[in-house]
Protein backbone atom coordinates (compact mmCIF):
# COMPACT_ATOMS: atom_id res chain seq x y z
CA UNK A 1 0.00 0.00 0.00
CA UNK A 2 2.74 2.82 1.36
CA UNK A 3 4.26 3.38 -2.58
CA UNK A 4 6.74 6.18 -1.81
CA UNK A 5 7.51 8.74 -5.05
CA UNK A 6 8.47 12.04 -5.80
CA UNK A 7 6.67 14.95 -6.56
CA UNK A 8 8.64 16.66 -9.17
CA UNK A 9 10.87 19.40 -7.34
CA UNK A 10 9.29 19.12 -3.68
CA UNK A 11 10.13 16.62 -2.11
CA UNK A 12 6.86 15.69 -1.25
CA UNK A 13 6.00 11.69 -0.53
CA UNK A 14 2.97 9.83 -1.34
CA UNK A 15 1.84 8.70 2.15
CA UNK A 16 0.35 5.55 3.03
CA UNK A 17 -3.47 5.25 2.74
CA UNK A 18 -5.16 6.67 5.77
CA UNK A 19 -3.28 9.60 6.37
CA UNK A 20 -4.84 12.59 7.59
CA UNK A 21 -4.55 15.73 5.58
CA UNK A 22 -4.37 17.72 7.92
CA UNK A 23 -3.73 16.68 11.79
CA UNK A 24 -7.01 18.18 12.33
CA UNK A 25 -10.63 17.19 12.06
CA UNK A 26 -11.87 19.95 9.75
CA UNK A 27 -15.13 18.26 9.31
CA UNK A 28 -17.44 21.15 10.70
CA UNK A 29 -17.62 24.24 9.11
CA UNK A 30 -20.92 26.52 9.43
CA UNK A 31 -20.58 28.94 12.64
CA UNK A 32 -24.69 28.32 12.96
CA UNK A 33 -24.26 24.38 13.70
CA UNK A 34 -21.35 24.18 16.36
CA UNK A 35 -24.04 24.09 19.31
CA UNK A 36 -24.97 25.01 22.70
CA UNK A 37 -21.65 27.33 24.12
CA UNK A 38 -20.19 25.64 26.95
CA UNK A 39 -17.69 27.88 27.45
CA UNK A 40 -18.59 31.74 27.37
CA UNK A 41 -16.54 34.85 27.66
CA UNK A 42 -17.22 38.75 27.19
CA UNK A 43 -14.34 40.69 26.05
CA UNK A 44 -14.96 44.53 26.39
CA UNK A 45 -12.39 46.55 24.19
CA UNK A 46 -11.64 50.33 24.79
CA UNK A 47 -8.79 52.88 25.95
CA UNK A 48 -7.36 52.14 29.20
CA UNK A 49 -4.40 53.16 30.77
CA UNK A 50 -1.79 50.58 31.30
CA UNK A 51 1.19 50.29 33.58
CA UNK A 52 4.49 48.92 32.00
CA UNK A 53 7.66 48.74 33.78
CA UNK A 54 6.72 51.46 36.44
CA UNK A 55 4.89 53.77 33.87
CA UNK A 56 1.50 54.67 32.63
CA UNK A 57 1.30 54.12 29.19
CA UNK A 58 -2.14 54.90 26.88
CA UNK A 59 -3.30 51.63 25.54
CA UNK A 60 -6.17 49.74 23.58
CA UNK A 61 -7.09 46.93 25.87
CA UNK A 62 -9.68 44.14 26.43
CA UNK A 63 -10.84 44.24 29.80
CA UNK A 64 -8.64 46.99 30.87
CA UNK A 65 -5.45 44.80 30.86
CA UNK A 66 -2.51 44.32 28.03
CA UNK A 67 -2.42 41.39 26.90
CA UNK A 68 -6.48 40.84 26.94
CA UNK A 69 -7.80 38.08 29.30
CA UNK A 70 -6.42 34.61 28.71
CA UNK A 71 -9.25 32.81 27.08
CA UNK A 72 -8.74 28.65 27.70
CA UNK A 73 -10.78 25.86 26.15
CA UNK A 74 -10.53 22.19 26.68
CA UNK A 75 -10.89 20.07 23.36
CA UNK A 76 -14.70 19.55 22.44
CA UNK A 77 -15.79 23.02 23.83
CA UNK A 78 -18.16 25.23 22.12
CA UNK A 79 -16.41 28.22 22.41
CA UNK A 80 -18.40 32.00 22.33
CA UNK A 81 -17.10 35.18 22.61
CA UNK A 82 -18.72 38.69 22.59
CA UNK A 83 -16.70 40.91 21.48
CA UNK A 84 -18.23 44.57 23.10
CA UNK A 85 -16.55 48.06 22.16
CA UNK A 86 -16.55 51.02 24.07
CA UNK A 87 -14.75 53.73 22.81
CA UNK A 88 -12.45 52.52 20.37
CA UNK A 89 -13.59 54.87 17.37
CA UNK A 90 -11.66 53.13 14.73
CA UNK A 91 -13.10 49.66 15.34
CA UNK A 92 -12.40 46.40 16.68
CA UNK A 93 -12.70 42.58 15.61
CA UNK A 94 -11.39 39.52 17.15
CA UNK A 95 -9.30 37.37 14.83
CA UNK A 96 -8.37 33.96 16.26
CA UNK A 97 -4.89 33.62 14.88
CA UNK A 98 -3.66 30.25 13.78
CA UNK A 99 -7.31 28.86 15.15
CA UNK A 100 -9.03 27.34 11.59
CA UNK A 101 -12.37 28.84 12.74
CA UNK A 102 -15.30 28.94 10.03
CA UNK A 103 -14.57 32.44 7.76
CA UNK A 104 -17.85 33.85 9.16
CA UNK A 105 -16.16 33.96 12.63
CA UNK A 106 -12.50 34.57 11.27
CA UNK A 107 -13.04 38.50 11.93
CA UNK A 108 -11.48 40.32 9.14
CA UNK A 109 -13.21 43.31 8.90
CA UNK A 110 -14.31 44.22 5.02
CA UNK A 111 -14.01 40.65 4.33
CA UNK A 112 -15.80 38.06 7.03
CA UNK A 113 -17.54 41.50 9.02
CA UNK A 114 -17.52 44.71 9.55
CA UNK A 115 -15.62 46.62 12.10
CA UNK A 116 -17.22 46.15 15.38
CA UNK A 117 -18.12 50.02 15.86
CA UNK A 118 -18.09 52.16 19.69
CA UNK A 119 -21.44 51.00 21.42
CA UNK A 120 -21.67 48.03 19.12
CA UNK A 121 -21.18 43.88 20.10
CA UNK A 122 -20.38 41.03 17.97
CA UNK A 123 -20.72 37.47 18.98
CA UNK A 124 -18.18 34.79 17.82
CA UNK A 125 -18.84 30.84 18.32
CA UNK A 126 -16.41 28.50 17.27
CA UNK A 127 -15.71 24.44 18.52
CA UNK A 128 -12.48 23.98 19.94
CA UNK A 129 -11.36 21.11 17.81
CA UNK A 130 -7.21 21.79 17.44
CA UNK A 131 -5.91 21.21 21.31
CA UNK A 132 -2.56 24.30 21.06
CA UNK A 133 -1.22 27.54 21.88
CA UNK A 134 -2.99 30.66 19.82
CA UNK A 135 -3.47 33.61 20.41
CA UNK A 136 -6.79 36.49 19.43
CA UNK A 137 -6.51 40.37 18.10
CA UNK A 138 -8.00 43.11 16.58
CA UNK A 139 -7.85 42.94 12.32
CA UNK A 140 -9.20 46.45 12.25
CA UNK A 141 -6.13 48.79 11.40
CA UNK A 142 -4.38 45.57 13.03
CA UNK A 143 -1.02 47.61 13.14
CA UNK A 144 -2.39 50.41 15.32
CA UNK A 145 -4.70 47.93 17.11
CA UNK A 146 -2.50 45.18 17.99
CA UNK A 147 0.41 47.67 18.97
CA UNK A 148 -1.38 49.66 21.25
CA UNK A 149 -2.75 46.35 22.57
CA UNK A 150 -5.57 44.70 21.61
CA UNK A 151 -4.73 41.05 21.51
CA UNK A 152 -4.70 38.23 24.37
CA UNK A 153 -4.38 34.63 24.26
CA UNK A 154 -5.74 31.66 23.19
CA UNK A 155 -5.18 27.85 24.97
CA UNK A 156 -6.68 25.27 24.41
CA UNK A 157 -6.01 21.71 26.30
CA UNK A 158 -7.07 18.32 25.13
CA UNK A 159 -8.09 17.27 28.39
CA UNK A 160 -7.12 18.10 31.89
CA UNK A 161 -4.24 19.99 32.95
CA UNK A 162 -1.13 18.13 33.94
CA UNK A 163 1.95 19.68 35.74
CA UNK A 164 2.83 23.27 35.10
CA UNK A 165 1.72 25.11 32.27
CA UNK A 166 2.61 28.68 31.35
CA UNK A 167 1.79 30.71 28.75
CA UNK A 168 4.11 33.75 28.20
CA UNK A 169 3.02 36.22 25.45
CA UNK A 170 5.96 38.42 24.54
CA UNK A 171 5.10 42.10 23.25
CA UNK A 172 5.86 45.78 23.60
CA UNK A 173 3.58 47.99 24.48
CA UNK A 174 4.51 52.04 23.48
CA UNK A 175 7.99 50.80 22.84
CA UNK A 176 7.77 48.85 26.27
CA UNK A 177 9.05 45.21 26.41
CA UNK A 178 6.04 42.77 27.91
CA UNK A 179 5.88 40.93 30.21
CA UNK A 180 7.60 42.00 33.63
CA UNK A 181 9.69 39.38 34.41
CA UNK A 182 8.11 36.25 36.30
CA UNK A 183 9.57 34.16 38.85
CA UNK A 184 7.84 31.12 40.62
CA UNK A 185 9.02 28.16 42.78
CA UNK A 186 8.60 24.99 40.95
CA UNK A 187 9.18 21.44 42.95
CA UNK A 188 11.74 19.27 41.32
CA UNK A 189 10.39 16.78 38.42
CA UNK A 190 6.81 18.69 37.71
CA UNK A 191 6.20 18.22 33.92
CA UNK A 192 6.44 22.37 32.67
CA UNK A 193 5.39 23.53 29.44
CA UNK A 194 5.99 26.85 28.58
CA UNK A 195 3.65 28.28 25.71
CA UNK A 196 5.42 30.92 24.07
CA UNK A 197 3.89 33.18 21.71
CA UNK A 198 5.16 36.39 19.68
CA UNK A 199 2.39 38.78 19.46
CA UNK A 200 4.88 41.21 18.15
CA UNK A 201 5.25 42.30 14.44
CA UNK A 202 9.17 40.93 14.58
CA UNK A 203 10.88 38.03 15.17
CA UNK A 204 12.14 37.48 18.84
CA UNK A 205 15.14 34.85 19.98
CA UNK A 206 14.34 32.66 23.09
CA UNK A 207 16.40 30.42 25.36
CA UNK A 208 16.07 28.27 27.92
CA UNK A 209 18.46 28.36 30.16
CA UNK A 210 19.00 25.24 32.97
CA UNK A 211 17.77 22.38 31.86
CA UNK A 212 17.55 20.05 28.83
CA UNK A 213 13.81 20.47 27.09
CA UNK A 214 12.34 19.48 23.82
CA UNK A 215 9.60 21.08 20.92
CA UNK A 216 6.84 19.66 21.79
CA UNK A 217 4.23 21.91 19.19
CA UNK A 218 5.12 24.90 16.88
CA UNK A 219 1.86 27.23 16.38
CA UNK A 220 -0.28 24.69 17.77
CA UNK A 221 0.54 21.74 16.21
CA UNK A 222 2.72 18.55 17.67
CA UNK A 223 5.61 17.64 16.59
CA UNK A 224 6.40 13.92 15.73
CA UNK A 225 9.45 12.19 17.83
CA UNK A 226 11.01 15.45 19.10
CA UNK A 227 14.49 15.31 20.05
CA UNK A 228 16.08 16.69 23.48
CA UNK A 229 17.83 19.98 23.43
CA UNK A 230 20.13 21.72 25.36
CA UNK A 231 21.74 25.33 24.76
CA UNK A 232 19.57 25.78 22.06
CA UNK A 233 17.92 28.59 21.41
CA UNK A 234 14.63 29.21 18.95
CA UNK A 235 13.48 31.97 16.61
CA UNK A 236 9.71 32.43 16.68
CA UNK A 237 8.09 34.63 14.11
CA UNK A 238 5.37 37.39 14.24
CA UNK A 239 2.61 35.47 15.28
CA UNK A 240 4.13 32.33 16.35
CA UNK A 241 3.98 29.72 18.66
CA UNK A 242 6.79 27.25 20.39
CA UNK A 243 5.71 24.40 23.41
CA UNK A 244 8.68 24.23 25.04
CA UNK A 245 8.45 21.00 27.72
CA UNK A 246 11.17 19.81 30.16
CA UNK A 247 10.58 18.34 33.80
CA UNK A 248 11.76 20.99 36.18
CA UNK A 249 15.45 19.97 37.36
CA UNK A 250 15.99 20.67 41.41
CA UNK A 251 18.13 24.20 40.00
CA UNK A 252 16.71 26.70 38.82
CA UNK A 253 15.18 27.68 35.01
CA UNK A 254 15.34 30.68 33.29
CA UNK A 255 13.93 31.63 30.27
CA UNK A 256 15.42 34.46 28.13
CA UNK A 257 13.91 36.76 25.05
CA UNK A 258 16.59 38.71 23.31
CA UNK A 259 19.16 38.05 26.30
CA UNK A 260 16.23 39.40 29.21
CA UNK A 261 15.00 37.13 31.99
CA UNK A 262 11.00 37.04 31.19
CA UNK A 263 10.44 33.76 33.55
CA UNK A 264 12.56 31.76 36.19
CA UNK A 265 12.42 29.38 38.85
CA UNK A 266 14.93 31.07 40.39
CA UNK A 267 18.47 32.55 39.97
CA UNK A 268 19.78 31.23 37.14
CA UNK A 269 23.52 31.99 35.90
CA UNK A 270 24.66 31.37 32.84
CA UNK A 271 27.74 33.42 31.10
CA UNK A 272 25.81 33.20 27.37
CA UNK A 273 22.63 32.65 25.89
CA UNK A 274 23.38 33.27 22.33
CA UNK A 275 23.31 29.90 21.32
CA UNK A 276 23.08 28.16 17.99
CA UNK A 277 19.34 28.44 16.70
CA UNK A 278 17.22 25.73 16.33
CA UNK A 279 16.13 24.79 12.46
CA UNK A 280 12.52 23.35 12.80
CA UNK A 281 12.77 22.15 9.32
CA UNK A 282 15.08 19.35 10.49
CA UNK A 283 13.72 18.74 13.72
CA UNK A 284 12.02 15.39 14.96
CA UNK A 285 11.24 13.06 13.04
CA UNK A 286 10.40 13.09 9.47
CA UNK A 287 6.99 10.82 7.72
CA UNK A 288 5.43 10.88 4.90
CA UNK A 289 3.65 13.70 3.36
CA UNK A 290 -0.18 13.40 2.46
CA UNK A 291 -0.27 14.19 -1.02
CA UNK A 292 0.35 12.62 -4.44
CA UNK A 293 -0.84 15.31 -6.64
CA UNK A 294 -0.70 19.33 -6.04
CA UNK A 295 -3.89 21.22 -8.16
CA UNK A 296 -2.96 24.48 -7.82
CA UNK A 297 0.06 26.41 -8.07
CA UNK A 298 1.01 30.21 -6.47
CA UNK A 299 4.44 31.86 -6.36
CA UNK A 300 4.27 35.39 -4.29
CA UNK A 301 7.09 37.51 -5.01
CA UNK A 302 7.86 39.82 -2.14
CA UNK A 303 8.81 43.30 -2.46
CA UNK A 304 8.99 46.48 -1.96
CA UNK A 305 7.80 48.94 -4.97
CA UNK A 306 5.66 51.95 -6.19
CA UNK A 307 2.35 51.97 -5.61
CA UNK A 308 0.63 53.85 -8.65
CA UNK A 309 -2.92 53.53 -7.71
CA UNK A 310 -2.41 55.29 -5.33
CA UNK A 311 -3.64 59.78 -5.92
CA UNK A 312 0.25 60.57 -4.71
CA UNK A 313 2.33 57.35 -5.60
CA UNK A 314 4.07 55.86 -2.97
CA UNK A 315 6.31 52.87 -2.03
CA UNK A 316 4.35 49.71 -0.90
CA UNK A 317 5.11 46.44 0.42
CA UNK A 318 3.94 44.58 -2.50
CA UNK A 319 3.25 41.14 -3.75
CA UNK A 320 3.72 40.18 -7.38
CA UNK A 321 4.57 43.90 -8.04
CA UNK A 322 1.11 44.93 -6.09
CA UNK A 323 -0.43 46.37 -3.60
CA UNK A 324 -3.19 45.56 -1.39
CA UNK A 325 -6.32 46.17 -2.71
CA UNK A 326 -4.77 45.55 -6.03
CA UNK A 327 -3.65 42.08 -5.63
CA UNK A 328 -5.52 39.56 -7.45
CA UNK A 329 -7.27 37.05 -4.85
CA UNK A 330 -5.82 33.42 -5.40
CA UNK A 331 -8.68 31.20 -6.38
CA UNK A 332 -9.07 27.66 -5.65
CA UNK A 333 -11.89 24.89 -5.54
CA UNK A 334 -12.74 23.42 -1.89
CA UNK A 335 -10.20 20.22 -1.88
CA UNK A 336 -7.59 21.01 -4.03
CA UNK A 337 -4.29 20.96 -3.16
CA UNK A 338 -2.40 24.14 -3.02
CA UNK A 339 1.21 24.91 -3.15
CA UNK A 340 2.68 27.97 -2.67
CA UNK A 341 6.17 29.58 -3.73
CA UNK A 342 6.81 32.21 -1.52
CA UNK A 343 10.02 34.41 -2.78
CA UNK A 344 11.44 37.11 -0.43
CA UNK A 345 13.14 39.69 -2.86
CA UNK A 346 12.64 42.46 -0.61
CA UNK A 347 15.67 43.58 2.18
CA UNK A 348 13.31 42.87 5.48
CA UNK A 349 11.79 39.66 6.83
CA UNK A 350 8.32 39.02 5.91
CA UNK A 351 6.58 36.43 8.22
CA UNK A 352 3.81 35.18 6.22
CA UNK A 353 0.50 34.10 7.68
CA UNK A 354 -2.53 32.36 5.77
CA UNK A 355 -5.68 32.61 7.75
CA UNK A 356 -8.28 29.54 7.51
CA UNK A 357 -5.43 26.44 6.80
CA UNK A 358 -1.97 25.37 8.06
CA UNK A 359 0.46 25.01 5.51
CA UNK A 360 2.90 22.08 5.50
CA UNK A 361 6.54 23.23 4.91
CA UNK A 362 7.85 21.37 1.85
CA UNK A 363 11.17 23.33 1.73
CA UNK A 364 13.36 26.44 2.11
CA UNK A 365 15.73 27.31 -0.47
CA UNK A 366 15.35 24.00 -2.31
CA UNK A 367 15.90 22.18 0.29
CA UNK A 368 12.75 19.76 1.23
CA UNK A 369 11.59 19.84 5.21
CA UNK A 370 13.46 16.81 6.78
CA UNK A 371 12.63 16.69 10.02
CA UNK A 372 9.15 16.20 11.58
CA UNK A 373 6.33 17.78 9.21
CA UNK A 374 5.76 21.05 10.17
CA UNK A 375 2.08 22.92 9.71
CA UNK A 376 2.46 26.21 10.10
CA UNK A 377 0.78 29.14 10.12
CA UNK A 378 3.14 31.98 10.74
CA UNK A 379 6.86 31.63 9.30
CA UNK A 380 9.66 34.27 8.58
CA UNK A 381 10.77 34.35 4.82
CA UNK A 382 14.27 35.92 5.11
CA UNK A 383 15.73 38.17 2.83
CA UNK A 384 16.53 36.07 -0.37
CA UNK A 385 14.65 32.28 0.75
CA UNK A 386 12.17 30.86 -1.68
CA UNK A 387 9.88 28.37 0.63
CA UNK A 388 7.25 25.97 -0.78
CA UNK A 389 4.08 24.76 1.10
CA UNK A 390 0.94 23.36 0.79
CA UNK A 391 -2.37 22.67 2.28
CA UNK A 392 -5.61 21.11 1.24
CA UNK A 393 -8.30 24.12 0.74
CA UNK A 394 -10.85 22.12 2.67
CA UNK A 395 -12.51 25.41 4.66
CA UNK A 396 -14.50 27.56 2.40
CA UNK A 397 -14.44 31.26 2.09
CA UNK A 398 -12.07 34.23 1.75
CA UNK A 399 -9.31 34.36 3.65
CA UNK A 400 -6.83 36.73 4.16
CA UNK A 401 -3.37 36.09 3.19
CA UNK A 402 -0.65 38.21 4.61
CA UNK A 403 2.58 39.54 6.00
CA UNK A 404 2.06 39.75 9.79
CA UNK A 405 4.56 41.88 10.30
CA UNK A 406 1.27 44.30 10.29
CA UNK A 407 2.80 47.54 9.51
CA UNK A 408 3.78 45.71 6.54
CA UNK A 409 0.44 44.52 5.56
CA UNK A 410 -1.40 47.35 6.76
CA UNK A 411 1.29 49.36 3.38
CA UNK A 412 0.14 46.96 1.14
CA UNK A 413 1.09 43.36 1.97
CA UNK A 414 -2.45 41.69 1.90
CA UNK A 415 -3.94 39.40 -0.33
CA UNK A 416 -6.90 36.66 -0.43
CA UNK A 417 -7.30 33.40 -0.80
CA UNK A 418 -11.02 32.00 -2.22
CA UNK A 419 -12.12 28.51 -1.24
CA UNK A 420 -15.03 27.86 -3.06
CU1 LIG B 1 -2.68 37.40 13.28
CU2 LIG B 1 -4.45 38.31 9.72
O1 LIG B 1 -3.58 37.91 11.50
CU1 LIG C 1 6.43 41.97 5.70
Amino acid sequence: VAVAALVTGTGLTVAPDGVPDVPHDHGYRDARTVGEPTRRFTLTAGTATVRVGGRDVAAWAFDAQVPGPELTATVGDVVEVTLRNRDIGRGVTLHWHGYDVPNSQDGVPGVTQAAVLPGQEFVYRFRADQAGTYWYHTHSVSDVGVRMGLYGVLVVRPGPMTGLDVTVPVHTLGGRPLPAPRTERVEAGTPVRLRLINTDSTTHRYALAGTAFRVAAIDGFDLRGPTSLVDTAVLIPAGGRYDLVFNAPATPVALFVDGRVVYSTGEVSTATTTWPVLDPLHYGVASPAPWSRIDRKFTLVLDRGLDLHELLPRYAHTVNGAADPDIPPQVVRLGDIVRFTIVNRAQVVHPWHLHGQHVLVLSRDGKPASGSPLWLDSFDVRPGEVWEVAFRADNPGMWANHCHNLGHADAGMTLHLMVS
